[in-house]
């Protein structure tokens, strides 16, 4: 584990959990005993008027009596802000006034100079927001107000203005004394190459601000408000603290809406994020003024399996979409694709709900085709299929795009829907063959379709066998299961059965009497996943109770099942996020798997390799110490390139 040891129970002791709960909660005074640290309040986790929800605040723990909500100030951080375990910790952390340890000092500066830059434009958001109230800028609020945007909403997506100054924001932050240096480096302002002083970059523009997802502010994007203006988005240059390809307008409170079970739509641009918001659409992104990258991608795919991309509705917009289409081929997982709505033509998100109202969005989300059908319509779009030769064109192209398909079964899936829409096309029974046909929508692919999709998507017997260990194993060696709790949120287990599994493991988390709670809420799924012999074969099945072993064992299938479907460059990323703390063993694993894969999973002989021991008590092969001594050298010059650019 990546944390030191007792930094989960310092932090546990140091956090009053009511204190945590009470920023989303409102306290029944009459039923409450504060004295005793006994809290009651209507639950945040489910629709109700009286207070079942229970906060022990001296054990730390919280209770719904009414839909059996339970846990502690992490799980609590983690469900109310839709967060993974290491983020809910540094939430916390910070609240208690305790510095999450990193352990690489370079990363420590890294981190620092990002923190002082935030500050930076913290101080910068909050002076335009200031300047948006003053005399100066009469015009930016009219403009805002013919814009539909009331003065709620302005400050509720920190709306400013940077008044046409050559030194506005630069004197304001020099002036209380930050370094002319940083307010460059956060991307306010340039130095000129001739050596005058350095000026504003937003000048005489509304100003949106960008957060990343925990809420730092990280640029700002600003826009012109004549209409025939050079530019009419400028938006902060890439900066150490802003990588535009990895960053989503809005992304924080989408994920928390997300979370609640919204459907997360993606659009072009800051007002349509603002106007969707407004209109109950509240888990939506937008990226920032480039084409959706992979990051984004993952990104969006982590917060929602399946998002809805609303394009603009004309000739760009739909290019768009075909781009996303190819690049999202290759990435397609079980739970993992998108939808496309697409608007009327000639309309943005925030055109079409000022002229045609919130339904019509809702239609159009609710309406939003599959991944598979935009695919068909492009190749389709010809149209004219009326000779042997232009159907083998046809038929070549599509399966072009469908080989892009990295997963087998999804693929397979693919190539059955679109033998569907192609026997629909060139059916003789049909009434007007040919041209134009296609249009009547073909045959989509069916939610029952898409859940058997899932179900049968990447996972051979193998795989399978491998999930159903790593869930046996924590439903019997509770102890080890926090560690694991990031990992096992991230999987993509292969069945529904399985999913439901790893959800009451995080639910119920680390108790006493595991076991016995998951026999009640699923006692054949647990059946079904401790029979097979496999399983029962496994070290930490056979006998539970030796946590070290049991933590080996999970991280091990862990391992096999992330190389195999290549989330190998998630974790990695997830390792920069968390800048410094490596869960070694897992990245070395990773790495490891990933190098030689199939070899590695089809080995029997790992028992035979020597084993040292890490510093940190875990089991490491000495081949596969010095590459995981070589993986950290890569990640330690990747990051300082990044931080170089
Ligand atoms: P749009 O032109 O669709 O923006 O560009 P919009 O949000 O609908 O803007 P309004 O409604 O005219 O105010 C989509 C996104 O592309 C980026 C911005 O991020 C914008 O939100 N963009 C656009 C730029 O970065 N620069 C530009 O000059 C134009
Ligand atoms: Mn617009």
């Amino acid at each position: 584990m990546s944390l030191p040891p007792g930094f989960l129970d310092e932090l546990r002791t140091r956090t009053s959990l009511s204190q945590v709960v009470g920023r989303k909660v409102t306290w029944d005074t009459r039923k409450s005993n504060q004295g005793k640290g006994d809290m009651w309040a209507p639950c945040p986790f489910h629709q109700e008027k009286t207070a079942s929800f229970h906060v022990d605040d001296r054990k730390g723990f919280y209770y719904c009596f009414g839909c059996h909500a339970k846990g502690d100030a992490i799980s609590f951080v983690r469900e109310t802000e839709n967060v993974g375990f290491m983020e809910a910790v540094e939430i916390i952390a910070r609240e208690a006034g305790m510095p999450v340890p990193k352990r690489d000092p370079a990363a420590q500066v890294k981190a620092d100079k990002r923190t002082q830059l935030a500050e930076v434009m913290e101080q910068a958001v909050q002076y335009f927001r200031l300047q948006l109230k003053t005399a100066n800028a009469a015009v930016a609020r009219e403009y805002l107000a013919g814009r539909g945007l009331s003065e709620t909403v302005q400050d509720r997506w920190e709306i400013g203005f940077a008044p046409d100054a050559r030194q506005g924001v630069f004197a304001h932050l020099t002036g209380k004394g930050v370094a002319a240096d940083l307010v460059i480096d956060a991307g306010l302002a340039a130095r000129p190459d001739d050596g005058r002083d350095p000026y504003d970059r937003f000048r005489g523009r509304i100003i949106f601000p960008i957060r990343d997802a925990r809420g730092r502010a990280i640029a700002l994007g600003g826009r012109a408000m004549e209409p025939n203006a050079r530019a009419k988005y400028l938006n902060s240059p890439e900066t150490e603290l802003f990588d535009k390809g990895r960053s989503l307008y809005n992304l924080g409170p989408a994920r928390q809406a997300a979370g609640k079970g919204a459907p997360l739509v993606v659009a072009e641009g800051y007002m349509d994020v603002i106007a969707l918001s407004e209109a109950g659409f509240e888990a939506c992104v937008a990226p920032l003024g480039t084409a959706i990258t992979e990051s984004q991608l993952q990104m969006m795919w982590r917060v929602s399996s399946e998002p809805v991309i609303a394009l603009d509705g004309d000739t760009a917009g739909l290019r768009a979409a075909m781009r996303l289409i190819d690049l999202a081929l290759p990435l397609l997982e079980a739970g993992q694709s998108l939808r496309f709505a697409l608007m009327p033509e000639g309309l943005d998100p925030d055109d079409l709900l000022k002229m045609q109202g919130k339904a019509a969005m809702q239609r159009l989300v609710d309406g939003a085709v599959p991944m598979v059908d935009l695919l068909w319509r492009r190749e389709a779009e010809a149209g004219n299929f009326d000779s042997p030769e232009r159907k083998a064109a046809l038929d070549k192209n599509l399966r072009a795009a469908i080989s892009k398909i990295k997963d087998g079964s999804i693929r397979q899936h693919y190539g059955e829907a679109i033998k569907q829409m192609r026997w629909e096309l060139f059916s003789p029974k049909r009434d007007a063959p040919g041209k134009g046909n296609w249009k009547k929508k073909p045959a989509a692919v069916q939610p029952s379709t898409k859940s058997s999709l899932l179900v049968n998507a990447g996972a051979g017997v193998e795989d399978h066998l491998r999930e159903a260990v790593i869930l046996a194993t924590l439903v019997l060696n509770p102890q080890v299961l926090e560690q694991f709790e990031s990992q096992l949120e991230r999987l993509d287990f292969s069945t529904f059965e399985h999913r439901m599994l790893r959800d009451c493991l995080l639910r119920f988390g680390a108790v006493d009497d595991l076991r016995n709670q998951m026999e009640t809420v699923a006692g054949a799924e647990l059946a079904s996943v401790l029979a097979p012999r496999h399983v029962q074969i496994s070290p930490a099945v056979r006998n539970p109770g030796d946590a070290k072993i049991a933590a080996m064992c999970v991280a091990e299938e862990l391992a096999k099942l992330a190389a195999k479907r290549g989330a190998l460059r998630e974790i990695q990323e997830a390792v920069e996020d968390i800048t410094g703390m490596v869960d070694e063993g897992l990245t070395w694993r990773l790495k490891q798997a990933s190098d030689a894969s199939d070899q590695a999973v089809r080995s029997q002989g790992q028992d035979a390799a020597v084993f040292d021991t890490a510093p940190n008590g875990a089991q490491l092969d000495r081949g596969e110490r010095d590459a995981f001594a070589r993986l950290m050298d890569q990640i330690g010059k990747k990051s300082d390139q990044q931080s170089e650019k």
